[in-house]
């Protein structure tokens, strides 16, 4: 008997013990977290972006992270900003077929936009491990091949500037706290990253005719173009399908984030599938041959207003980028590149060619260009802080 009642104690203990562990537990989950009470301007179809426990959305991080990317004092020669090479009016694009640096270094690559960065699963065109913003920021600062912002070795230069200019010492405060030592290269990535976080393009005619309820919002030829986007027929929605029009994606409602590089036969150099030299995709970084000329799908929002197209800018109108994908992949016929794309063997199966009647090919141009934008490449909170949006 006396043995029972010391079992119901014991028991009783037990359970209040992991009781009241579990109320301190949910205690501490429902501490007050400055990520719940920023407020995400994306209507309720659009999921949340996930963003880094260690950097919050806070209203003052991305006012911070704002004047930081219009501020030209960062880079060798006080000229060039995040944003001259990311353009507001240009849904973040420069409109050049290859980036050019501060120093006048070109870019093999093209600018890509920054609509709808935070749902990005990876950063830039090929890189297959550069997944968060906070660490891609520092690659146009310091990176040296190419010289983009040209501020390697200029660290302590900037922190001076930064902490002895009035604006920064309050913008600095308010987003990290008083002092000097906030004003550090971390809090500085993480603001930027924080304002690349705001930038959501999601009001194009499309979101209103798809998502919201005006069924007019575009016209009869873009929607039959939206059709032959999502058809087996095109394939283009395998590779640019979901909210971003892209397959490399993460956001809250996603149980694993989504990423993919693909060949799409732009190039086929030596008959075996080779890209130019300095631009052979994620190849550059796993070194495996079978990664040879694979690209991310980036985003087709704004595309309108992005050109020239693909990651070396070698495509300039949408309908020559239809031409490529109808055939199979692009052929280059004269010089140094000369190749016939189609017959890359890297290539993707689902950029395998289709026959499109000039109605049909304007009917998708009309779709591509029912996702631009306009509130976002208007948006005065995106816009350059000094001067407004240019
Ligand atoms: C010289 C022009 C130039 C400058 C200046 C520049 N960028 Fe870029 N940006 C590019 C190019 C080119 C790419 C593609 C890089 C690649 O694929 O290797 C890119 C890609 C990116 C991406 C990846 C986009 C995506 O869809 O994956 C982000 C984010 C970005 N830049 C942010 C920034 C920030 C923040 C700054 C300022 C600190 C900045 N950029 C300054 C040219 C520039
Ligand atoms: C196999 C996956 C795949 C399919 C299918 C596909 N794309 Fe792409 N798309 C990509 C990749 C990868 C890139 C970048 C390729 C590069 O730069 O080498 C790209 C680039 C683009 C670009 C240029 C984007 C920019 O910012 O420069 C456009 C426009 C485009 N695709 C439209 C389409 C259309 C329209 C279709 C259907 C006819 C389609 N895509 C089918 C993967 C695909």
């Amino acid at each position: 008997m006396i043995f029972q009642w010391q079992r119901w104690l014991a028991m009783s203990v037990i359970f209040l013990f992991t009781f009241s562990l579990s109320i301190g537990l949910s205690q501490v989950l429902a501490a007050p977290n400055p990520s719940n009470t920023y407020v995400w301007d994306i209507p309720a179809w659009m999921p949340k972006p996930i963003v880094p426990i260690d950097n919050p959305m806070t209203a003052e991080n991305v006012e911070l992270g704002r004047h930081l990317f219009y501020e030209k004092r960062l880079s060798v020669n006080n000229e060039f900003s995040c944003a001259s090479c990311h353009i507001q009016a240009l849904a973040f694009t420069d409109g050049k077929a290859v980036a050019v640096g501060a120093t006048g270094e070109q870019h093999p690559r093209s600018s890509m936009s920054l609509a709808n960065i935070a749902y990005n699963s990876v950063l830039t065109w090929a890189h297959p491990g550069m997944k968060k913003l906070e660490v891609q920021a520092l690659v146009p600062m310091f990176g040296e091949r190419p010289v983009e912002m040209g501020l390697r070795g200029k660290e302590k230069d900037i922190l001076k500037m930064l902490r002895e200019d009035k604006t920064y010492q309050q913008l600095f405060a308010a987003a990290f706290g008083r002092g000097d030592n906030n004003i550090n290269l971390k809090n500085l990535t993480k603001a930027l990253a924080s304002f690349q976080r705001s930038l959501i393009s999601v009001n194009s005619p499309y979101d209103e005719y798809r998502y919201g309820n005006d069924k007019n919002a575009i016209s009869a030829a873009a929607k039959r173009g939206e059709r032959l986007f999502n058809s087996e027929r095109l394939e283009c929605f395998h590779c640019h399908g979901g909210l971003n029009f892209s397959d490399s994606i993460k956001h809250e409602r996603l149980a694993f984030e989504e990423i993919a590089f693909h060949n799409t036969g732009l190039y086929n150099i030596d008959g075996k599938g080779a890209y130019p030299s300095n631009n052979t995709g994620i190849h550059e970084i796993t070194r495996k041959s079978a990664d040879m000329g694979k690209f991310k799908a980036p985003t087709l929002r704004n595309i309108a207003l992005t050109a020239p197209y693909m990651h070396d800018g070698s495509i300039a109108t949408l309908e020559e980028v239809i031409d490529h994908y109808a055939a199979g992949g692009r052929t280059i016929t004269s010089g140094k590149f000369a190749g016939v794309g189609s017959k890359n063997p890297l290539k993707s199966n689902f950029v395998s060619g289709f026959k499109l009647n000039s109605q049909e090919k304007q009917d998708l141009i009309e779709f591509l260009k029912s996702l631009t934008d306009e509130e976002f490449v208007k948006n005065p909170a995106f816009s350059d802080p000094n001067i407004g949006v240019h």
